[in-house]
């Protein structure tokens, strides 16, 4: 895995960890909102949605609503209030349709005046018609109260909703806006691309605020053993992850001084690596600090070590300029200044600077072209980046280095499988299938060759292999927690069976009380089963795990999705079907 997608994706053995989420709940657009894609599904039938064209015409003289009294003839004295209003409102429509919206809007205001308050449905029309002229002049508070009295009149009145929303948007109150578009999602069941994609837009754009404001004040935290053993496993021309020589402590005790204990205290980065091995991970920044502070003759050793250390707890911005150090230190071994590459071409990938990152592989590549790391991660660059064949080409170079990485061929085959995929072409599909088999049967040992195999397998739909595959994996890494989340979605997907598939991601969270994405895939599916604030709860803890900024911003955004539809379910009393 990449070094600095690793701690963001702790799922991902490929570039693919949200992908199959997104196959279980819905396309990517429909991803914040829960329950759009079963729901959408078991009513696909049913109706295309009445929305678009019909929004699109503000004044909606098409509306039945309005259609119902227009037809009296406006001269007559005998006309009661509400055919005078009826009359004041074609009169509006008139102008509107002639671009005349002051005029629109005076019109409307007299229908307003005359129409009798118990007439809600028509009201509402009036003060929702009033709120199109109003949005044709850029008036957003004045949409915002039009739309609202018409929405008190009748709160399941798309347009006014949809109207609201959008003037919301306008004036930056995304939150109301968000509920208003979910309320309009709900109500058209998902069938409206429009009203889908400020959905979308809106909770982007709240995510990466929140994730922003929270991400600078959040407490660094420690990863679990697990996964910190399985980031540094993915590196193995590295000196900062070797287990230390038995010798190198002892010699080092002699250099110095004869009392050891003493010694031992001032040897930083010997001490830390001694910690490491012992799991006391909390220890070693400090550790690497005083080996740094004093000049020791292993600084560059541990300016990695603290660098990794401050990405693995999160923290970016303390990594950087300890990577940087190393990579400018010209005499420093090559081995430390690739790594250091490495790690910060990942870090730069995780935000989302894809050139610098490549500049940084490359640089990587350049000093030690024969590093097997190097490639292995440059190829998984490759694939976020979608350049299948470049990362195919590394990860070739990476068996050609060690022709015993099963990494490496697992992940071609996953690569060269989803190009198969994406590209449509079922031979070689089936070509990257068969590949997988002489993988797993290669390296019968590799855990992640199953596991790639099993989303392969998933993705075409044969889930009982794709089951036994991550049965294979949990045999093999009976403590990766992810493998358990996998299974569960596989239940989901394979045999709509809840219960099982929470009972997996249970057993993920007993095995790994940080893995992130258990929380996150718990929450999806209580939102999925109208658990709302169930759900919410499952998503702050996965936001509390997040490993950057961008991974916190992906689950704010579902906790708001969770949110507006609490708001809306307790407004409208508007639910969407759960499962
Ligand atoms: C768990 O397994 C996945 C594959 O399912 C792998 O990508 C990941 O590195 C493993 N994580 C740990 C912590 O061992
Ligand atoms: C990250 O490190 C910087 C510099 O060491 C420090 O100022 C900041 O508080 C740290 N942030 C977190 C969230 O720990």
């Amino acid at each position: 895995m990449m070094a600095a997608s690793k701690p963001v994706d702790p799922d991902s053995g490929s570039a693919l960890p949200r992908w199959q989420l997104a196959l279980l709940v819905g396309a990517p657009l429909a991803l914040g909102i829960g329950a759009a894609y079963l729901w959408s599904r078991s009513r696909a039938k049913e109706k295309r949605s009445k929305g678009d064209g019909e929004r699109k015409t503000p004044e909606g003289s098409a509306s039945p609503v309005q259609g119902q009294h227009g037809a009296t003839n406006p001269e007559q004295d005998d006309m009661s209030p509400l055919d005078r209003a009826q009359a004041a409102k074609n009169r509006g429509n008139k102008y509107f349709k002639a671009g005349k919206y002051e005029q629109a809007i005076q019109c409307y205001t007299e229908a307003i005046s005359l129409c009798p308050k118990e007439q809600k449905s028509d009201l509402s029309t009036f003060y929702q018609n009033r709120a199109a002229a109003f949005e044709q002049q850029s008036k957003w508070t004045e949409v915002v109260e039009d739309c609202s009295l018409a929405v008190e009149m009748n709160p399941r009145y798309v347009k006014a909703l949809f109207r609201r929303a959008k003037a919301q948007e306008r004036l930056d109150n995304k939150k109301e806006c968000l509920e208003d578009v979910t309320a309009v999602c709900i109500l058209e069941a998902f069938q409206n691309q429009q009203s889908m994609l400020l959905a979308d837009k809106v909770l982007k754009q709240l995510g990466k605020e929140k994730a922003k404001e929270k991400y600078k004040s959040r407490e660094p935290l420690m990863p679990s053993p697990q996964f910190i053993k399985s980031y540094f496993s993915s590196f193995t021309d590295d000196i900062i992850s070797q287990p230390l020589q038995k010798g190198e402590k002892k010699d080092e005790d002699k250099d110095k001084e004869g009392e050891s204990a003493e010694v031992t205290e001032s040897s930083g980065y010997l001490k830390a690596k001694q910690y490491m091995e012992e799991e006391n991970y909390d220890k070693i920044i400090s550790e690497c600090t005083k080996e740094i502070e004093s000049k020791g003759r292993y600084s560059a050793e541990a300016l990695l070590l603290r660098a990794t250390f401050y990405l693995l707890i999160g923290n970016a911005t303390a990594a950087q300029p300890d990577l940087d150090r190393v990579i400018n230190m010209q005499d420093a071994n090559v081995k430390l200044r690739a790594n250091a590459l490495i790690k910060r071409g990942s870090m730069y990938m995780q935000q989302q600077l894809p050139q610098l990152s490549t500049q940084d592989f490359n640089m990587a590549a350049e000093i030690d072209c024969r590093n097997a790391d190097v490639y292995h991660h440059r190829g998984q660059l490759k694939i976020l980046l979608d350049q299948v064949e470049e990362a195919v080409a590394d990860f070739d170079e990476c068996i050609l280095l060690k022709p015993d990485s099963a990494l490496a061929q697992a992940q071609k085959c996953f690569a060269l499988y989803r190009q198969a995929y994406t590209g449509n072409n079922p031979s070689q599909v089936q070509t990257a299938m068969t590949g997988f088999e002489d993988v797993i049967k290669k390296f019968p040992k590799c855990a992640e060759g199953y596991a790639l195999y099993a989303q392969a397998l998933t993705d075409q739909q044969q889930f009982g292999k794709a089951d036994e595959m991550y049965d294979k994996c949990i045999e093999l890494e009976p403590d990766n927690a992810t493998t358990y989340v996998h299974k569960g979605l596989l239940q989901l997907q394979w045999k709509q069976d809840l219960d099982l598939g929470l009972d997996l991601i249970s057993r993920a969270i007993e095995i790994d009380n940080k893995c992130d994405f258990a929380y996150e895939t718990m929450g999806t599916i209580e939102v999925q089963r109208g658990n709302l604030d169930k759900a919410i709860d499952m998503f702050n803890k996965a936001i509390n795990l997040a490993k950057s900024e961008m991974e916190m911003a992906h689950l704010y955004s579902l906790c708001d999705a969770a949110y507006a539809q609490t708001e809306v379910a307790r407004k409208y009393g508007l639910k969407p079907p759960t499962l």
